[in-house]
């Protein structure tokens, strides 16, 4: 049946109409007829006005050479309705902000002064990761934000840019050089190139934009709120599965972020020089500006009467030492005078504020309102002289392997992999209770060891160099006992950054270490770890020291393992249980979310996220990683970065104040019923992906999952390890792969036998009304089914050799889709798929007519390569394809 008509988001109407331009113009009109042939036609049969087949017609007709240039032009469609889209989305979503949740909260009884106690404990952290999502080079997403900064001129009337062209002009040149930049990367990826990448972000967007919006919070708060919002990120310290993360990329890591903080402070206290004319022949001073003034060894005549230009040329010197200092490196701009480099950022800080309160006390009204100085201060506060806090992380395999050769190497214990937990955590706080350290200089150690032992020292000299905000947090991969946590702090004591009680003084850890929890099994068991962790004395002393700990979930591994409801539900059952055992420790619960932008791995919208999170997990404190193709769509300009940071802080704010929407005992009922449907839907899942013979093989064939893996899109291979197995792969080409063709598997699998199998329907739909965390649940997976089609992926079957088996397994996921189709249907009283949604059925429906030809070309691309043709723009359009759709379905991996 027909659909009606699609109405168009204007932009993408006008930037579609650009790009058509553009390959007219550099690809030629036939090349342009052959493109907008397949277009219209796919597009037709989407809205059902010509038959299913037409569109073969037109593929089977390309060369190869226009098969590339053919996904090339759909993949910049798609980049640019993205684009487009992530506008709007910035625009309108509602109540997403710091005024709105004040408002809110306000009108439930919670005053300002509750919400400024919450404040002055609160910490939100988005941390940046280099999780291989992001198919897109550096160049290409440059070139679109450069269209998106166009698109804001013409938003507000200009026809014209600054430098007098015509915006509409610039708009088409930066598509045509889009059209003529190569999408994919001929070399592979090193870390530094990750960590140069996230700098960028850094350095245009979270520097200028966090001191930004702690700005406009005093203002909607009335006062200032201490800087809760801050930077995190992983990239350059996150070891696990990554052999070429080591002492040398964190130094790396550190060294440039602090090299462009500082270099971003003398910029700004440059410009501060050139503001401050303020002379003493018009106006006050104080004598603290005076002294600072002096201080500076400033002669110059010309600013005698200038007392905060010299003063400020004093603070400049100091700290182009510093940056000498702590970078190596002599700054971009050298100081007049010649200073001692700060010790800290707390010292700038001060003299920052004796600046601050001049002003403010000389100017009266119109000065004292913090302005340039004011920005600045919250900077120093915010980013010390670090930037960014880097996190380590490792897998507790390799903890293990690196304490049992130490404590082989010391002669304490010959097989420490042997003993049970209760002998290991009896040696460990044994070790951790003494003075005496387990490194021997000469003795001969295994690589893995060696570096390990780098790292910990390397973290012990930033924070020597940086102070101790630099490194606050140490992940624990795969952390399922207390053991985990005592090795790393037995790493931690080599380098000085755990120290042992004496007498006099409690045990003291620099370095927080953080368990990630990241399968069914380990979340279930969760509190009971932290439970016994806490019940040891010196973890005890550890946490009453620091106030808080930290506890880090993880989305997708637990995904991979169980499913996604029993995934969704483990974590949250798990955060639920955790409450309770650091409130009886004493300690503030600190949640660390790892997940990434598809539905798989924890995707979908952050507001949403934070407030279904159980009542009394939040309690001001979060953190919660972003990845890949997600930091270029949230944080690619500054206005779309505002609005997701504040997002962020105001969700944090509503969970963490609002009385719970669902009382106690409804929960109790909800609870046992989600019991039971995580229960079927875990089976399922499981005998599908561990208990089908050969699922392996029908993965490995079906999926472009080897493709996948050759991509330059990541530093870190896409196994754990060497092995094959499924438990192995990395959860990230896992959810990728079965997006590309199209069933998505991860999203959903399962969640329709037990809804099924599930007795009392009535009981469903009354959760489903009263209940945020599965409201948020089904929306999520009702727009992944919205993405998949079962048919689509069975043109992928012919991919597998042995076809009785990929018939007899497709037909179980095509089964498992379509029961789960027709339950969420039935519990959400809709006749069709996001019925309810119409802004998301809108974007999602206008993507579909130019996805299905991609993979139409990707299944036959990927059957010539894997029969042996070699040409090389075989690969190079499979390539482009994975790029092409994984751009198209938006959060891919
Ligand atoms: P990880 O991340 O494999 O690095 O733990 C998983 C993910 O982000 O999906």
């Amino acid at each position: 049946m027909a659909q009606a008509p699609i109405t168009q988001n204007p932009d993408i109407r006008f930037l579609g109409k650009q790009l058509g331009d553009v390959i007219r113009a550099y690809g030629g009109e036939a090349l342009f007829r052959r493109i907008e042939y397949i277009r219209s036609t796919s597009v037709d049969r989407h809205r059902g006005i010509v038959e299913a087949d037409a569109i073969d017609a037109g593929l089977e007709a390309l060369t190869l050479d226009d098969t590339l240039a053919f996904v090339r032009g759909f993949m910049l469609f798609s980049m640019l309705a993205n684009l487009a889209e992530d506008r709007q989305g910035v625009a309108t979503e509602p109540g997403a902000d710091l005024a709105s949740a004040v408002e809110r909260l306000g009108k439930e009884g919670v005053d300002r002064e509750a919400i400024m106690v919450l404040l002055d404990q609160a910490l939100v952290v988005p941390v940046l990761t280099a999780h291989p999502t992001e198919v897109r080079r550096k160049s290409m997403i440059d070139h679109r934000n450069h269209i998106a900064a166009l698109l804001q001129l013409r938003d507000r009337g200009r026809e014209e840019t600054d430098d007098g062209e015509m915006i509409d002009d610039s708009i088409r040149r930066q598509i045509a050089l889009l059209w003529q930049t190569r999408p994919l990367r001929r070399e592979r990826l090193y870390v530094q190139d990750e960590i140069d990448t996230v700098l960028a972000y850094m350095r245009d967007i979270f520097l200028p934009v966090i001191p930004a919006l702690h700005a406009r919070w005093k203002r909607t708060l009335g006062e200032r709120a201490p800087s809760f919002l801050r930077l995190g990120n992983w990239i350059g310290g996150d070891r696990d599965g990554n052999p070429n993360v080591n002492a040398d990329t964190l130094r790396y890591a550190l060294r440039r972020q602090s090299e462009v903080l500082i270099g971003h402070y003398l910029e700004l206290i440059h410009a501060l020089g050139a503001e401050l004319s303020i002379s003493t022949e018009l106006a006050e001073v104080t004598p603290e500006v005076e002294a600072l003034a002096d201080r500076s060894h400033d002669q110059s005549p010309a600013r005698r009467d200038e007392p905060y230009r010299r003063a400020l040329s004093g603070i400049y010197a100091r700290l182009a030492g510093t940056y000498q200092a702590l970078t190596g490196n002599g700054p971009p701009r050298p100081g007049t005078v010649a200073a001692d480099p700060y010790e800290n950022p707390e010292a700038l800080r001060e003299d920052l504020v004796e600046i601050g309160h001049a002003v403010k006390k000389g100017g009266g009204g119109t000065l004292a309102n913090g302005g340039a100085i004011g920005r600045l201060i919250r900077a120093v506060d915010t980013f010390g002289f670090h930037l960014a806090t880097l996190d380590l992380r490792q897998n507790a395999d390799v903890h293990e392997r690196v304490v049992a050769e130490l404590l082989k190497v010391a002669g304490v214990e010959a097989d420490y992999l042997a003993l049970d937990e209760a002998a290991r955590v009896a040696l460990l706080r044994d070790e951790l209770a003494g003075g005496r350290l387990l490194w021997i200089a000469y003795a001969d150690y295994s690589d893995e060891t060696r570096s390990e032992i780098a790292i910990v020292q390397a973290a012990a000299e930033a924070h020597r160099r940086y102070g101790p905000q630099s490194i606050t947090t140490y992940n624990i991969s795969k952390a399922e006992s207390v053991s985990d946590l005592l090795e790393v702090h037995v790493l931690l004591k080599e380098a000085g950054l755990f120290r042992p009680g004496t007498g006099e003084t409690p045990p003291s850890a620099a370095i927080m270490v953080v368990p990630l929890f990241e399968t069914i099994g380990d979340l279930e068991n969760a509190p009971k770890v932290m439970a016994d962790w806490f019940a040891l004395p010196e973890a005890a002393a550890i946490t009453a020291a620091r106030g808080h700990q930290e506890v880090m979930v993880g989305y997708s591994d637990s995904n991979k393992d169980g499913g996604y409801l029993t995934s969704v539900w483990s974590l949250h059952q798990a955060s639920r249980a955790l409450a309770p055992v650091f409130e009886q420790a004493g300690a503030a619960m600190q949640l660390f979310h790892g997940r990434g932008g598809a539905v798989g791995r924890g995707g979908g919208s952050s507001f949403a996220a934070i407030r279904a999170q159980p009542p009394g997990t939040v309690k001001g404190r979060i953190r919660i990683t972003e990845q890949g193709e997600v930091i270029a769509a949230k944080y690619g300009t500054r206005e779309s970065a505002a609005a997701n940071l504040e997002a962020m802080a105001s969700a944090t704010l509503l969970a963490s104040l609002e009385k719970p929407s669902l009382p106690q005992k409804d929960f109790e009922r909800y609870s046992a019923a989600m019991d039971t449907i995580s229960s079927a839907a875990f089976t399922a899942y499981r005998e599908l992906v561990y208990g089908t013979d050969d699922f392996r093989t029908f993965f490995r064939q079906f999926t472009p999952i080897a493709e996948i893996a050759t991509l330059k899109i990541g530093s870190r291979p896409a196994s754990r390890t060497k092995s094959d197995r499924i438990e192995d792969l990395r959860a990230i080409p896992w959810v990728f792969s079965w997006a590309q063709a199209r069933v998505m598997l991860p999203g959903w699998y399962g969640v329709g036998h037990a809804l099924k199998g599930f007795k009392d329907q009535a009981l469903l739909r009354e959760m489903l009304d009263a209940w945020p965390f599965l409201q948020a649940t089904l929306a999520n997976l009702e727009m992944v089914l919205a993405k998949s089609d079962m048919v689509i992926a069975s043109h992928y079957l012919p991919l597998v050799e042995d076809q009785a088996m990929a018939q007899a397994t497709f037909g179980s996921i095509r089964d498992g889709w379509q029961v789960t189709h027709d339950c969420l249907l039935s519990i959400t009283r809709q006749t069709r798929l996001l019925e309810k949604s119409p802004a998301l059925d809108h974007s999602i429906r206008l993507r579909l007519p130019y996805i299905e030809p991609l993979n139409h070309l990707q299944i036959e691309l990927l059957k010539r390569h894997r029969a042996g043709e070699d040409d090389p723009r075989i690969r190079e359009g499979i390539q482009l394809s994975i790029n092409a759709i994984a751009t198209a379905l938006r959060n891919s991996g």
